[in-house]
């Protein structure tokens, strides 16, 4: 026990997991009182985690044959849990702080009627936070808790994130929110679901976003729904990836940039450049439609993570303002010339049977044309990159190279580029 204990606070995440696993595989009783009296703060939340999964039992795999829960033991982990500073936690394991308590929630069945008031008290002021993935953990936490001021916070953020995975993340969570809305969070809320009807995914994609709008509409109390029925009855505008990312630039006026107007001012440093407004551009110019980075973001371009780095900081203009100069052989589209002479160009994503079919949309992985083999009368590659130029026309100087930034940093926020640079 103790040579497992010591590594709980073992840097490497694979060895916290492989010793909370041993000793999750003790007796109970050997080790309760120990996690929740443990002092180092980074033991005793991965202990605190053990506990919660082995004291408790997800209500889905409830047996009869259990003994009854010790919800005495959950009530102690929480109030072991909200003695932990998070600020005394580095990254991960605030996050694990943050999950180990939707956890103990969960196993436990405390309902948020039941659960100690401190618990909002302690979560809502670290809501909004830097980090997107913590910003998920506490939005769902505090809208199963049902606090006030999760959905005006929480649809502020979906307002300003630039990716429809973090956007489709707090919706999620809000769809179960019944407390704390106003006509207006209601009105911004629904709105959301005409733009998101426009968002680009897999096969299943817009039945998941269906099914987050239908879960909202049956928590909305009948009265609202009279309130809300125009809008809820709205139809949808059909919009392009691209239309629908570029919003933020409403009312701006596109310039062709050239190369040679932007790369002196990239060439000569990349300092002070704000992380935050690189990653917004990111969304905004929709790079995210049809490229990765990071764990966000569509895959019908190349993934940028790591190769956008590759670059110089002209190189990479070069890239953007003229994706048909060097196209990545991987992505060459193909003409398709059928025997009337008309053209479909795209990738071809299936060639057996009778058919050829092409994706001609790369910001809709699901679009599909479909012609007839026998009109097929070639198949020739393209010299025009699927890649729209332009992207770049409505953003300023400043935006254009701290998304240069933003990409050559492989989203890095402690990069030196965005040193000395001001958070918006
Ligand atoms: C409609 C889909 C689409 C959009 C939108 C898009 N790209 Fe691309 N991009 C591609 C494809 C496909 C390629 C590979 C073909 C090529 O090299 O031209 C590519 C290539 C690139 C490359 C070269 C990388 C390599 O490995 O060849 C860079 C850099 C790049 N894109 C950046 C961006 C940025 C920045 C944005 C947003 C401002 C953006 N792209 C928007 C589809 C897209």
């Amino acid at each position: 026990m103790d040579f497992a204990w010591q590594h709980l606070g073992s840097r490497d995440r694979f060895i916290r997991w492989a010793a909370r696993t041993a000793i999750e595989h003790q007796p109970l009783t050997t080790w309760s009182t120990r996690a929740l009296s443990e002092k180092n703060p980074a033991i005793q939340v991965e202990a605190l985690l053990g506990l919660a999964r082995a004291g408790g039992i997800s209500p889905p795999h409830r047996k009869p044959s259990d003994s009854p829960l010790d919800h005495q033991l959950g009530v102690e982990i929480l109030k072991a849990w909200a003695n932990l500073d998070p600020k005394t936690l580095d990254n991960e394991r605030r996050l694990t702080w943050a999950r180990t308590v939707q956890i103990v929630l969960h196993r436990f069945e405390i309902t948020s009627s039941a659960a100690p008031s401190n618990l909002v008290a302690k979560l809502d002021p670290l809501f909004p936070s830097e980090s997107a993935e913590l910003n998920a953990l506490l939005c769902e936490t505090l809208v199963y808790l049902q606090s006030p001021t999760v959905a005006s916070k929480a649809l502020a953020l979906m307002r300003s994130a630039p990716t429809q995975e973090e956007q489709i993340e707090y919706a999620r969570s809000l769809r179960a929110l019944e407390a704390g809305w106003t006509p207006a969070t209601r009105n911004e809320y629904f709105t959301w679901f005409l733009k998101a009807a426009n968002f680009r995914g897999g096969a299943s994609f817009s039945k998941f976003i269906e099914f987050i709008r239908n879960d909202a509409l049956d928590r909305l109390p009948a009265s609202e729904r009279k309130t809300f029925e125009e809008l809820l009855e709205k139809k949808v505008e059909v919009r392009s990836a691209i239309e629908n990312f570029g919003d933020v630039f409403a009312g701006r006026t596109p310039r062709d940039w050239t190369l040679d107007e932007l790369a002196p001012a990239a060439e000569r440093g990349m300092n002070g450049r704000n992380f935050n407004q690189g990653r917004k551009m990111f969304g905004a110019g929709a790079c995210y439609a049809c490229h990765r980075f990071g764990n966000e973001g569509g895959m019908t371009g190349p993934d940028l993570t790591g190769s956008g780095g590759r670059y110089s900081p002209r190189d990479l203009l070069d890239q953007i303002l003229n994706p048909s100069k060097e196209i990545n052989e991987q992505f060459v589209p193909s003409v398709l010339t059928k025997n009337d002479g008309s053209t479909v160009v795209g990738s071809v994503v299936n060639l057996n049977g009778d058919n050829v079919m092409i994706n001609s949309d790369l910001s809709d992985p699901n679009q599909r044309i479909t012609v007839d083999r026998k009109e097929v009368k070639s198949i020739e590659p393209s010299k025009i990159s699927p890649m729209p130029p332009m992207l770049l026309s409505s953003m300023t100087e400043a935006e254009i190279l701290d998304l240069v930034a933003y990409i050559l940093s492989g989203g890095n926020r402690d990069h030196e580029m965005f040193r000395s640079s001001k958070a918006p």
